[in-house]
């Protein structure tokens, strides 16, 4: 490492004492970069002084109580707060090195390298496959019938789905169960080949079966995407995630590997909150 890049480096961590310093396994690449992040809806704010450094291809967790800020900190990730009224960011949220607040910034551009999937399943009114093929033609990004299929078929069997829905691509998305709707929101959402995908709550409206699925998918999924996901389950946390933050109250109270973080928490209020002492 040169000496220029050592005191970049150096000085990208924040002070000593902020949750994020723990999380440096020198392995990773860096994705996303998050200093000093305030957020309010009109007079109440709802992120306070978040850092955080989210690392290339693996899976994050964010965790903590209803309310805390979990959505509101994914929504930073992709600007989905500017469609919001009364909405005050201050601070930065660095993607690759690039400013995602910076006026320059295309926000259609970004919210292609960050996709999103949510808590409740919501295909487009649209078949199997113009859910899937939609937003690569939006984008350009593919052209002919033949290039269509292909990625159509790449991104399906990628979720998890093909086997499934081969023989009805034409049939409408909703008539999916919901874990195969959920699973063709993913492959909707990785079909434009993402960067990050962020998930709300993915599996909270799914059956065990299918959570399970979703699970395994996202561990498969880490090889080619950085995947953010925010869960309740204590267990689902521990078993998909390789890093995890617990928000309180708008703040992160600690952040760190997984298994670190549930073996030895840090600070006492993560523990009572992973030992379901309160939330
Ligand atoms: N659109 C909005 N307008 C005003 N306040 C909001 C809005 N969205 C969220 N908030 C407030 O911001 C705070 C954080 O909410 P957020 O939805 O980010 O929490 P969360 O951690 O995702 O909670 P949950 O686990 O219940 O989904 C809450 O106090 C909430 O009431
Ligand atoms: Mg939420």
């Amino acid at each position: 490492m040169s000496g220029h890049e050592r005191s970049r480096h150096a000085s990208s961590r924040p002070e000593p004492g902020q949750p994020v310093t723990r999380n440096t396994d020198a392995n990773h690449e860096l994705s996303i970069r998050v200093r000093d992040l305030n957020l309010w809806y009109g007079q109440s704010q709802a992120l306070k002084n978040v850092n955080i450094d989210i690392y290339q291809k693996n899976v994050t967790a964010l965790i903590g109580p209803s309310g805390c800020g979990k959505s509101t900190f994914l929504r930073c990730l992709n600007r989905m707060n500017d469609l919001i009224p009364n909405v005050r960011v201050e601070g930065l949220v660095e993607m690759d090195g690039r400013d995602v607040n910076a006026p320059k910034m295309d926000e259609v551009a970004l919210r292609r390298r960050v996709g999103m999937v949510f808590q409740k399943p919501n295909p487009f009114p649209k078949s199997i496959y113009d859910n899937v093929v939609y937003a690569p033609r939006m984008h350009d990004l593919v052209s002919r019938k033949a290039e269509q299929d292909e990625l159509v078929e790449k991104a399906l069997r990628d979720a998890g789905l093909w086997e499934e829905v081969k023989d009805k691509l034409q049939e409408p998305g909703t008539s999916l169960s919901g874990g195969q709707q959920q699973r063709l929101c993913i492959a909707r959402a990785i079909a434009v080949q993402p960067d990050v995908i962020l998930m709300d709550e993915p599996t909270s409206a799914l059956d065990p079966i299918s959570t399970a699925t979703i699970e395994d998918l996202m561990d498969k999924l880490k090889q080619q995407f950085t995947i953010i996901t925010v869960t309740h389950n204590m267990q689902q946390a521990a078993r998909v995630a390789d890093y995890t933050a617990f928000f309180h109250l708008g703040e992160i109270i600690e952040y760190n590997d997984t298994k670190t973080m549930f073996a030895n928490p840090a600070v006492k209020k993560t523990e009572d909150y992973i030992t379901g002492r309160y939330g």
